[in-house]
């Protein structure tokens, strides 16, 4: 596998599984190449309810960005965004519903992630896919196409879906929201859904899926409700707070049976 020096582990690196094609796997797409696949297939043998726990995921996002929608956000930035779905479901799609003229700017580190969202927007007006890295959060917020689209000084919502796991603390993750939160006008919200392993073993952060995700080079950490909590300093936390992934609001669409849609650590804050 060919890794260049200043490529992230997980970004789509030639030959090397990409965290974002293996989560397409994971929910029906098929953008993956045979080490995605192999990867994928290697997670769900190790951690059974690994696609639901994802599912999970993608529901409290939808719903989360729903509820921004009605509190009269319109405009989202979405770092780590993964490949768009071709059709309904992506963050614009459901903020419309709500606000038709809901603007969006998802930004993603996987070159091949980057382009298929490009087709999939194709001539929106509202809505852009760059390349970014959250590692770099001044880049992101001078990016042009983001700047042209998103008025900081107006209420956003920046969602950090399923992607703060994958950094270490070493790479300073709170201080990159931070660097975020701090160009965001009052009244912005922050979505984060993080992977946690409950106090009873359920979760998606397990020992064998920690050494799948190791296994080419990106990190998987397993932060707890305390730890998650801190990503919102400065924020206030809307009811119900921080809870498990289908606890957040749920509606009569929300899958609750299995115990991994109850993993996670999932929470929306208001800027004060
Ligand atoms: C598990 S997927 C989540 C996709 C989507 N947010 C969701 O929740 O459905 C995580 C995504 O974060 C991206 N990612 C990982 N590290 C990143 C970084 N430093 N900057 C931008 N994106 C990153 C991965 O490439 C991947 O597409």
């Amino acid at each position: 596998m060919e890794r260049r020096s200043d490529q992230p582990p997980g970004d789509g690196a030639a030959g090397a599984p990409s965290v974002a094609r293996m989560y397409d796997f994971y929910v029906g797409g098929d953008h993956s190449h045979d080490p995605d696949r192999e990867a994928a297939s290697e997670a769900l043998r190790a951690l059974p309810g690994l696609d639901i726990a994802i599912r999970a995921n993608r529901a409290f996002l939808r719903r989360a960005v729903r509820h921004a929608a009605e509190r009269g956000i319109t405009q989202f930035l979405d770092i780590g965004s993964g490949y768009l779905v071709d059709g309904p479901g992506n963050i614009h799609d459901v903020a419309r519903r709500v606000s038709p003229d809901a603007r969006v700017a998802y930004v993603e580190l996987d070159p091949e992630g980057v382009a298929h969202n490009r087709a999939i927007l194709g001539d929106d007006p509202a809505a852009v896919a760059v390349r970014g890295d959250f590692l770099k959060p001044h880049d992101v917020l001078a990016d042009p196409d983001v700047r042209a689209l998103l008025d900081f000084d107006q209420p956003l919502a920046l969602t950090l879906a399923a992607v703060l796991h994958f950094i270490d603390d070493k790479d300073d993750p709170r201080g990159k929201v931070a660097e975020l939160r701090d160009a965001m006008a009052p009244g912005s919200v922050l979505i984060v859904s993080h992977a946690y392993v409950r106090p009873d073993g359920t979760g998606t952060t397990s020992d064998a899926i920690r050494g799948v995700y190791q296994g080419f080079g990106s990190s998987l950490q397993n932060r707890g409700p305390a730890e998650t909590g801190r990503f919102f300093d400065g924020f206030t936390l809307v009811e119900p707070g921080l809870t498990g992934m289908a606890d957040w609001r749920p509606d009569e669409d929300t899958e609750t049976d299995h115990p991994m849609t109850h993993s996670g650590v999932v929470g929306m804050g208001v800027k004060d």
